[in-house]
């Protein structure tokens, strides 16, 4: 047998296990559960890894005698390096090296033969180790930062599950979850219908925006192609996300076909400037399709005035879309939602006539 430290920690098979072998030193059970808790933690700072190296297999399935001793000591490791030092702000956010210095740390050359799971291990440690932690209180930045432990094991589970999410057959559970998360978060917006997706990212939102106006406008358009149409034409604000011109780009509708309409001195979209806009793509003969205004603009975070916005698309029939991206957020918040006054009023009724499509 080779020579292993590693598994000297006497883990319970089961909690209740747990509970049932301190059960008999007359502590309630939340003082139960602390002893536990510590009793965990010492085992876990006092745990070792493997000397003996063990060479990694490539099959579909894991198996517990080949996998599972490395896939329980990566998750110490992440645990212990990405999320607890990681988020710990007497950490460092960086350790910076000099991509030259960077590439001869680590040994990224691709291999014909496996390695071993102690060499996977050194190189998730060392990736941690020279990755940005976004979750370190010192890291400021207005769109990304922290680390929602609930987030991330969702985000572990939904990797382990590997679903596609296409069909309820393929995916029953996380179907239902994704509908229920998103009836909620139509709710904040204060709308009684509606539909929605989760999409990867903010540019990917507003290229599915992009998409969705120009269907509502050209319903057969994926048959005809744009040549069938007059040049379409929509209207950002000069301080919007740059990711709508890049899809009207990727669309064959043209960056340039994106008119950028200007802003105040706090970075909102003028609404009399869009109107101009507007009445100029009509005397040359385009067809204005869409606007998108923004709530929270990536650099100062201002946010778009949506209801005059709003009566400008409803009196040019106009597709709306918020890119909430930034501070669609504040949907969440009771005294800032405000900021985002005018959404709520594309619901019921009206759904058909009228048309917003927003990001979060
Ligand atoms: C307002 C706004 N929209 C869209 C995006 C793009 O988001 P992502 O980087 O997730 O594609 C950003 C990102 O900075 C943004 O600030």
């Amino acid at each position: 047998m080779p020579e292993t430290t590693l598994l000297d920690f006497d883990e319970p098979a089961t909690y209740s296990d747990a509970i049932a072998s301190s059960s008999s030193s007359g502590l309630s059970s939340d003082e139960e559960t602390s002893v536990i808790k510590k009793e965990h933690v010492k085992a876990y700072t006092q745990r070792k890894l493997s000397t003996t190296p063990s060479a990694t297999t490539f099959e579909g399935i894991p198996t517990r005698k080949d996998h599972e001793e490395f896939l329980r000591n990566s998750i110490e490791i992440i645990l212990k390096h990405a999320v607890f030092e990681g988020c710990d702000k007497r950490n460092k956010v960086l350790n910076f090296q000099h991509p030259k210095d960077l590439e001869k740390i680590f040994d990224l050359k691709l291999r014909s033969s496996p390695g071993t799971h102690e060499e996977l291990l050194k190189l998730l440690k060392d990736t941690i180790h020279h990755s940005v932690k976004p979750g370190n209180p010192w890291f400021a930045n207005q769109l990304f930062c922290g680390l929602d432990p609930y987030g991330l094991v969702g985000q572990w589970l939904t990797d382990a599950l590997n679903p596609s999410v296409y069909t309820y057959e393929v995916a029953p559970a996380i179907t239902l979850i994704e509908e229920e998360v998103l009836k909620e978060m139509r709710k904040f917006v204060g709308w009684s219908k509606g539909d929605g997706v989760f999409c990867p990212g903010g540019s990917m939102s507003n290229g599915y925006a992009l998409n969705i106006a120009r269907h509502f406008h050209c319903p057969d358009i994926k048959k005809k192609g744009v040549s069938a149409y007059p040049r379409l034409v929509s209207f950002v604000s000069d301080d919007a996300h740059y990711s709508t011109k890049k899809f009207s780009a990727f669309q064959g509708m043209g960056a340039d076909n994106v008119y950028a309409v200007k802003t105040d001195e706090r970075g909102k979209m003028i609404v009399s400037d869009l109107v101009e806009n507007i009445e100029r793509a009509l005397k040359e003969g385009a067809k204005p399709f869409l606007v998108v205004a923004t709530a929270g603009t990536t650099v100062l975070g201002a946010f778009d005035p949506i209801n005059e916005i709003a009566d400008v698309c409803q009196k040019y029939n106009l597709w709306l879309h918020v890119d909430g991206a930034w501070g669609g957020g504040v949907l969440m918040s009771r005294k800032h939602r405000a900021k985002m006054a005018g959404v709520e009023r594309f619901s019921g009724q009206r759904m058909s006539l009228s048309h917003l499509c927003l990001s979060l």
